[in-house]
């Protein structure tokens, strides 16, 4: 087995460890970076049309043209994933993470051969670590805590566009985290509805139906489109809504959604139980309807990848 993963830069293959932007790039200067994340399930990519379609939203809001036709970055997509295959031993499900920058500054130019070009890079990252260190949160949910940080309106920038200008994002995971070290943080927009996690959706469930806030000032995850269809399939009635801290206060379940990791039930809000305090019965069933469709079970998974990462130190 190689170990040696290999990442897309601008068109050519290269060692993960040689792969990069110049620190005169756009990406350093002003987070100037579209991205995504993409996972696959049984070695399988899921919804991969989905993502690259919302990553060139991205760019041609932000006037960037990477060079690749979306056919053509789905074609890039599939060969690094294909190139990589060999490094993910047994199996091991992986994430695929597109970085396109406008490349570096005009200023800089005269030191790149053949001027200033957006870079783009494709990598591919197995999932073991990051889902490990989740495998007990899937049995005792998170504790979701609200921090003083507020999400940025999308009047200032838009958080439909998957960009890397995100510091807020961490500042409310250093608040939150402040809290709980374990916490997860939830914010809340200017006007102190509920909006999104720092790399998640947010929902709540209440007297057997969902509810999550509308989807304007987040990001609109896939996860987030793809539990709203399992819902409707299980006849759980959904609803897109302001929601306050209050709402929360008073749900009976609530959970997180992200690529990565799908469905995080949230057991506790900033200190005090939802609901009963463990996973509901609505969240488990959503688990579980998602585990049949992707025929991967994600608590297993994680377990199993818990046991790999403990063995190895
Ligand atoms: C801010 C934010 N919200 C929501 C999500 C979830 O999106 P998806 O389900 O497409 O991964 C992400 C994912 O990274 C995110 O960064």
């Amino acid at each position: 087995m190689t170990t040696q993963r290999t990442v897309y830069v601008n068109g050519s293959f290269v060692a993960e460890s040689e792969a990069g932007f110049s620190i005169f790039d756009s990406a350093l200067m002003f987070g100037d970076v579209i991205f995504e994340t993409t996972r696959a399930f049984n070695g399988q990519p899921f919804r991969l049309r989905e993502h690259i379609e919302r990553l060139y939203v991205g760019l041609r809001t932000l006037e960037i043209d990477c060079g690749l036709t979306p056919d053509g970055m789905e074609a890039a997509t599939l060969e690094t994933i294909e190139r990589n295959r060999p490094c993910f031993p047994d199996g091991t499900d992986f994430q695929i993470v597109h970085n396109v920058s406008r490349g570096p500054l005009g200023f800089y130019e005269s030191i790149f051969e053949g001027g200033a070009k957006p870079t783009v890079t494709i990598n591919c990252w197995p999932l073991t670590w990051h889902l490990a260190a989740l495998a007990d949160s899937y049995v005792s949910g998170v504790h979701a805590v609200v921090p003083a940080q507020r999400s940025v309106p999308s009047r200032l920038i838009d958080p439909k566009i998957k960009n890397r200008s995100r510091i807020f994002y961490q500042m409310a995971n250093i608040q939150a985290q402040k809290v709980d070290p374990e916490a997860w943080a939830v914010l809340v927009d200017e006007d102190g509805f509920l909006t999104e996690g720092t790399g998640s959706n947010f929902f709540i469930i209440k007297d057997g139906g969902l509810l999550t806030p509308e989807p304007r000032n987040i990001l609109r995850g896939v996860t987030r489109q793809a539990v709203l269809e399992l819902a409707q399939r299980l006849e759980l009635p959904c609803q897109e809504k302001n929601l306050e801290p209050y709402d929360v206060m008073t749900a009976d379940e609530a959970f997180f959604t992200s690529t990565p990791f799908t469905i995080m039930p949230a057991t506790r809000f900033n200190g005090h139980d939802v609901g009963a305090g463990e996973p509901g019965p609505v969240t488990l069933r959503l688990m579980s309807a998602w585990n049949q469709m992707v025929e991967v079970d994600m608590v297993a998974q994680a377990r199993a990848y818990a046991d790999i990462a403990q063995k190895a130190g």
